[in-house]
């Protein structure tokens, strides 16, 4: 299933997207809780394990440009727990040359939508750190909320303040049953 918005497609991501996603990665590494460089073995393996997930509860995807069909970056819905109908918003990034064009928006728009309308979840939540106040405008043009924070120790004498943000479906109704969507090309 691809997403479509007016300028982006979320296209759920493959195997031969794998070396690109970790240049990403590994190029925007101080916007990632998990800021260590990843190898191209651990990349492998975080492959093997993504891909044994059960069905619909996890899904990444590529961000292209419409138009020119350039990659513009990644989203994630993941977690995606069908009994309490919740998940999260994560991985969230535009490569750097395409920065400035609020697309990061559109990405999270249109994530929002899949997971309201589509699966029809009752509650998203995203996590950011306090300092990335770009990120969390994002969000909260979204329909997030900040519900709280936390503290995410990094090392010993190093540690992030976490924002907790949250968004409950406007439109949610308890009769109409969620729909676990697996996600293919
Ligand atoms: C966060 C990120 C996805 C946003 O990328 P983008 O869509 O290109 O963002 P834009 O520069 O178009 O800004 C989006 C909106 O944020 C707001 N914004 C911009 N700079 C801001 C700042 N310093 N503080 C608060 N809000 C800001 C503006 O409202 C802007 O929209 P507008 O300029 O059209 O009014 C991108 O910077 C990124 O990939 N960063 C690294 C990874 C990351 O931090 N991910 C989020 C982890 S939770």
């Amino acid at each position: 299933m691809k997403l479509k918005g007016g300028r982006l497609q979320l296209i759920p991501i493959q195997e031969k997207d794998l070396e690109k996603v970790r240049q990403w990665r590994n190029d925007n590494k101080d916007a990632f809780f998990d800021s260590s460089e990843i190898s191209p073995e651990a990349q492998a393996k975080w492959w093997k394990k993504y891909s044994s997930l059960p069905p619909g509860t996890d899904t990444i995807f590529i961000a292209k440009n419409i138009f020119s069909g350039e990659d513009v970056g990644m989203v994630s819905l993941y977690d995606i727990d069908i009994d309490t109908r919740t998940a999260y918003v994560g991985r969230v990034l535009i490569i750097p040359k395409h920065r400035g064009h609020n697309y990061g928006q559109e990405m999270v728009d249109l994530v929002r939508d899949f997971a309201f309308e589509t699966i029809r979840l009752h509650k998203l939540i995203v996590e950011t750190d306090l300092l990335n106040t770009k990120a969390q405008t994002i969000y909260h043009v979204s329909g997030f909320l900040t519900i709280g924070q936390r503290f995410m120790q990094i090392t010993s004498y190093l540690f992030r303040i976490i924002v907790i943000m949250e968004m409950t479906n406007p439109s949610h109704d308890i009769k109409r049953p969620v729909r676990l969507v697996e996600v293919e090309e």
